[in-house]
């Protein structure tokens, strides 16, 4: 087993492109600020915020205060707030990018020597593109072309979702970046590698030789993968008409599950051992066929008894859009672990409830001898994994009811994170500091991006038709048919509403 990265151990250089945005503001600040307070970076390290806003260090600073106060820090009295606006003023840095094109990454290669000799640094730097996606082209040249690329100590790139909108955009995103940087240099966010619980996908199948055991088409029936959110379109129409569920959800989060549930066990867990068999497994995905895909879009509906608009009705949102706002798939894996065994992956907004899962059904034993005390129309061994709220996994068993007569009813244990570990950390803050060890193991590498890509590509050139569905519904009926086709159903427990 490959030993864990160590921590980071000199300081280094933290710079945010698009410094002064909403990322910067919400999460990679209180997370450096935490990394501080907790001692888990080395004192000293800087922060360069970018933008192209014609601020100063202190007007940033001021800034940057203001956002760690909203975010709650600094609120524990009057040292604490010292602390905070000390901190402040020693760590962060603003450089503008006012003079625009090669002229704004010239001054800007010519300001980071000097911040990191002001702050006693090494050179080590790490430069994080916390900007839209129509900005990565020009970002990654300009820090290319200004020799940003590789300084004094390791430079590391960190590129955040979407990454492209298709498998050309992707390709010539990584093209461009490996004109400049190694692969090893950069780090492709997928947030959902940093939850505990997707991680834990690994250890679950391979630290438990019983489930692994079962892990194939000789004991699997199907597996579903469902991602849902109740939550609708909010503000980010802007984003979303131009992007969509495919984009948005399954090309990244909802296949990196995929990836975890169904790949081959690796031979350690070196960061490429792992991401080598993510790319063989989805490189074994069969080419999906028109009929193993359903389009939804919601309508207006009811979700906790509230009365919501259709995604149509939304602002910003065009009233004659066909964006999906919800995908339903059908995967067939030309594997020998998995041939003959349906995936099926949903993912949409506007359900009844925010839920993250993996429903593995195991296939129900050759002879039925016993009689159920209550009837049933799927296979009662299941293994339900909850990946997000409400953490844990449940496996669903038969058991003897007491009595004369051989009688059977289906139980459950289950397993909760909250009641063992209490609540878990946020991911992202586990992510922000694998890049600072230079850890890549849960980034998406170039292959595996553009393996993605290339199984949902011909969807985007060749769209399904968009069925309606009601908000706070699962999804278009179509999407039920996709597994009745099979004798499957989707697996509902627990997702008829609430959140
Ligand atoms: C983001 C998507 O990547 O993930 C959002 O852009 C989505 O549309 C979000 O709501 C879901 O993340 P989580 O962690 O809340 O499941």
């Amino acid at each position: 087993m490959a030993a864990p990265a160590s921590p980071p151990t000199t300081p280094h250089l933290f710079v945010v492109l698009g410094g002064t945005g909403d990322l910067m503001r919400r999460k990679l600040l209180p997370a450096l600020y935490h990394f501080h307070a907790r001692g888990d970076i080395p004192a000293g390290s800087g922060i360069l915020a970018v933008a192209r806003a014609p601020l100063d260090d202190a007007k940033f600073q001021q800034v940057a205060l203001d956002a760690l106060l909203a975010a709650g820090a600094g609120t524990d009295g009057a040292q604490d707030r010292a602390n905070l606006e000390q901190w402040c003023a020693r760590t962060i840095r603003f450089q503008s990018l006012a003079a625009g094109g090669s002229a704004g990454y010239a001054a800007l290669s010519a300001r980071i020597p000097q911040v990191e000799k002001e702050l006693g640094l090494a050179g080590d730097r790490l430069f994080y593109l916390a900007l839209p996606l129509q900005a990565f082209a020009s970002t990654i040249q300009g820090l290319g072309d200004a020799g940003l690329a590789h300084g004094p100590g390791w430079t590391r790139v960190v590129v955040e979702k979407p990454f492209g909108r298709d498998l050309a955009s992707a390709q010539q995103l990584n093209a461009l970046l490996h004109r400049y940087f190694e692969e090893q240099q950069v780090y492709r966010i997928d947030h959902y590698l940093g939850k505990e619980t997707v991680q834990n996908l690994l250890v679950l199948r391979f630290a438990n030789a019983f489930i692994e055991s079962d892990w194939n088409r000789e004991h699997v029936e199907d597996v579903q993968i469902t991602v849902a959110e109740s939550l609708g379109v909010e503000d980010r129409a802007g984003y979303y008409e131009s992007s969509g569920a495919l984009r948005d959800m399954v090309q990244n989060h909802t296949t990196q599950v995929l990836s975890l549930v169904a790949m081959e066990p690796p031979g350690s867990l070196d960061a490429d051992a792992i991401r080598n068999e993510k790319v063989k497994l989805l490189r074994s995905i069969a080419p999906l066929a028109p009929g193993d895909v359903v389009f939804g879009q919601y309508q207006a509906g009811g979700i906790g008894g509230q009365s919501v608009p259709g995604y149509r009705q939304e602002p910003g949102v065009s009233p004659t859009s066909d964006v999906e706002t919800f995908v339903a798939l059908r995967l067939r894996i030309a594997n020998w672990r998995w041939q003959g065994v349906p995936f099926y992956l949903r993912t949409g907004k506007r359900l009844p409830a925010k839920s993250t899962r993996v429903v593995v059904t195991f296939r129900a034993p050759p002879v039925a001898f016993f009689h159920r005390a209550a009837a049933y129309e799927m296979s009662p061994d299941r293994l339900t994994i909850l990946l997000q709220p409400d953490e844990g996994f449940e496996l669903c068993f038969e058991v003897k009811v007491p009595g004369r007569e051989m009688r059977t009813q289906t139980h459950r244990m289950s397993f909760r994170y909250s009641d063992v570990f209490g609540s878990l950390s946020d991911g992202y803050e586990m992510l922000l500091m694998d890049v600072l060890r230079g850890d890549p193991t849960h980034f998406v590498r170039a292959d595996e991006v553009e393996a993605s890509w290339t199984l949902y590509d011909p969807l985007l050139a060749n769209r399904p038709p968009v069925r309606p569905y009601a908000a706070g519904t699962m999804g278009p009926a179509e999407a039920d048919q996709l597994l009745e086709e099979m004798g499957h159903r989707w697996d509902e427990s627990g997702l008829s509403g609430g959140s």
